[in-house]
């Protein structure tokens, strides 16, 4: 009798979990917060006014205009310094839960010193912040998003290690400033992209090309730096503020060229992820990064690793520094050891000895790195749950580039991929996602690329003094689903609805 209650019970619910499946994975978990980011130099413009000092980015556009895809700048960008109301109108409009926005260093602190703190710069900020508070939308602070000023790179940037302590320096401003406002901290935008193509290729500001050493050492700098604001936070703020803080790892997803094999993805995370994540997760650079990297160097006939070493105290300083992971993630890549037969359009992933590369039949975005492969976004998150003890995961920029579209089905359905793979990986596999944030609010300068891709929610029309805002198609779709909570199906494209009406 018992028993055989039991067994139709399991049948029943059996039946009803597949049939539910697809349902299940559409709505929100619980407690999965919902946001959109921007960052200062991408949006603000209003680049040399109230006192505001020179960032890297400034000065890389302005004496080496070449190196932007259409030798444009952000002298003005979205405009939102002037009008981050409207900005706030829009997310509040979109019912979201928070707004992840970033500080230029060099509008608080024009000389890099945080002892002449510019008030104005700083002024803007608590506006902000307020204007959001008041509309009911959580305010999350990007300390440092690439803008750092151009003093502190005159003094060698983030190749000199005094920029860890004029870091923590900044840091303390914020602090002292906005803490008691945002909860939130995130300290470092992606050092893998800044340090790579800022110091190691030079297509991003400051444009210096030092090669992988180049890249190490800032990696290396940036690490002791978020470590000593996190610590200071620990001991000065932490127990009035009440905070949360955590450095922003870009990470993509891998899937292997040949079926099966399990080494090249592991070896690729490392590199890529690891390299920032390994040192405050688990402490110290991964032994698979420290040993290939010391043998290549002593092949090379260096003295010693291109990869810097940390002293023990440093390892120990550095490690548990993060109260989340914080991920950016956009797309995944096809992973391999070099074959005798050369792959069209692979790379090698630095120090790795991996050829890294897209399948030509996958579904592309605008930039030619971004493709539509959900799968390697859950494989990504159950390779954090799995590598770091399952920590809280704050996906802090997840997006789809187009040319300029404002009937954007692409970017509806990438985000309608993605919340779902995030929502298996949530609900199936138990990993830990706490936040997911859109990437953009708003059409932008888009770094190297220029205005030619677009990340929006919104398109700006940059021809127009006026930077008038329009809502895209994807606006409109989450606006929708943030009212229910629960994934909308894509809307389908306008010739699938036309057909339909002639019918
Ligand atoms: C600020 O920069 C703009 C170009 O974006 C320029 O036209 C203007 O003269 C500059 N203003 C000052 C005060 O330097
Ligand atoms: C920055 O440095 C200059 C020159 O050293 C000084 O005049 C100025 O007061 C400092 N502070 C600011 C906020 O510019
Ligand atoms: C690094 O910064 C210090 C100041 O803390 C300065 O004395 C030194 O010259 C800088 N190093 C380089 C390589 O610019
Ligand atoms: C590689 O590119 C060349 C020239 O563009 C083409 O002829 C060849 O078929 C490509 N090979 C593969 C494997 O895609
Ligand atoms: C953008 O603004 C310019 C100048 O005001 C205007 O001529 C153009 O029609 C606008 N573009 C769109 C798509 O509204
Ligand atoms: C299809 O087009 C009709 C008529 O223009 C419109 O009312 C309807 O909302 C569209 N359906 C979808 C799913 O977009």
């Amino acid at each position: 009798m018992k028993k055989s209650f039991i067994f139709v019970f399991l049948v029943l619910t059996h039946r009803l979990s597949t049939q539910d499946d697809e349902n299940v994975y559409l709505k929100f978990s619980t407690g999965l917060k919902i946001g959109v980011g921007g960052a200062a130099y991408q949006i603000e413009g209003a680049w040399n006014i109230s006192n505001k000092g020179e960032s890297v980015w400034d000065n890389f556009v302005h004496n080496m205009p070449w190196k932007i895809e259409d030798q444009s700048n952000g002298d003005t960008a979205s405009n939102s310094y002037h009008k981050y109301k409207d900005d706030v109108k829009m997310v509040k409009r979109l019912g979201l839960d928070y707004y992840r926005l970033s500080i230029s260093w060099a509008r608080v602190l024009p000389n890099g010193s945080a002892d002449s703190i510019n008030q104005e710069g700083i002024q803007y900020y608590h506006n902000l912040i307020d204007e959001l508070v008041a509309n009911g939308i959580e305010p999350i602070v990007t300390m440092y998003h690439w803008d750092h000023p151009q003093v502190l790179e005159d003094m060698g940037g983030w190749m000199n290690e005094s920029m860890a302590t004029w870091f923590a320096e900044y840091a303390e401003v914020l602090y002292r400033e906005l803490g008691p406002k945002v909860k939130t901290f995130l300290t470092i935008n992606e050092p893998q992209i800044l340090c790579f193509q800022g110091y190691g290729s030079g297509i991003m500001a400051p444009g210096r090309d030092l090669g992988t050493a180049g890249t190490y050492t800032c990696g290396h700098n940036m690490l002791k730096a978020h470590a000593k604001a996190y610590r200071l936070y620990d001991e000065k703020y932490r127990s009035i503020q009440n905070g949360k803080l955590g450095i922003v790892s870009h990470c993509d997803g891998y899937l292997p060229e040949t079926e099966g094999e399990t080494l090249p993805l592991e070896l690729a995370y490392q590199f890529r992820c690891g390299w920032i994540s390994h040192p405050i997760f688990v402490g110290d650079y991964h032994q698979v990064m420290k040993s290939r990297v010391a043998q290549l160097s002593r092949d090379e006939g260096l003295s010693e690793s291109r990869l810097p070493q940390f002293s023990p105290e440093w390892i120990r300083y550095i490690k548990g520094t993060a109260d989340f992971f914080g991920l950016n993630h956009y797309t995944s890549f096809l992973v391999g050891f070099p074959t005798t037969t050369k792959q069209n359009g692979s790379f090698v992933l630095h120090d790795s000895g991996l050829l890294v590369r897209s399948d030509p039949r996958w579904e592309a975005g605008s930039l030619k790195w971004i493709h539509i492969i959900p799968e390697g976004f859950s494989s990504l998150l159950r390779k954090i749950k799995s590598e770091y003890n399952n920590p809280p995961v704050y996906i802090t920029e997840n997006g789809f580039s187009d040319n300029n579209k404002v009937q954007d089905h692409q970017r509806i359905k990438y985000h309608y991929l993605y919340l779902k793979e995030l929502l298996q990986a949530v609900k199936r596999d138990g990993c830990n996602v706490q936040r997911y944030t859109f990437w953009s609010l708003l059409d932008n300068f888009e770094w190297s690329s220029g205005y030619q891709h677009t990340f929006g929610l919104i398109n700006v029309n940059m021809t127009s003094p006026g930077r008038e805002r329009t809502p895209k198609l994807s606006f409109t779709w989450l606006q929708n689903v943030m009212r229910m909570r629960q994934l909308q199906l894509p809307i389908p494209s306008p010739s699938v609805n036309t057909t339909t009406n002639h019918q």
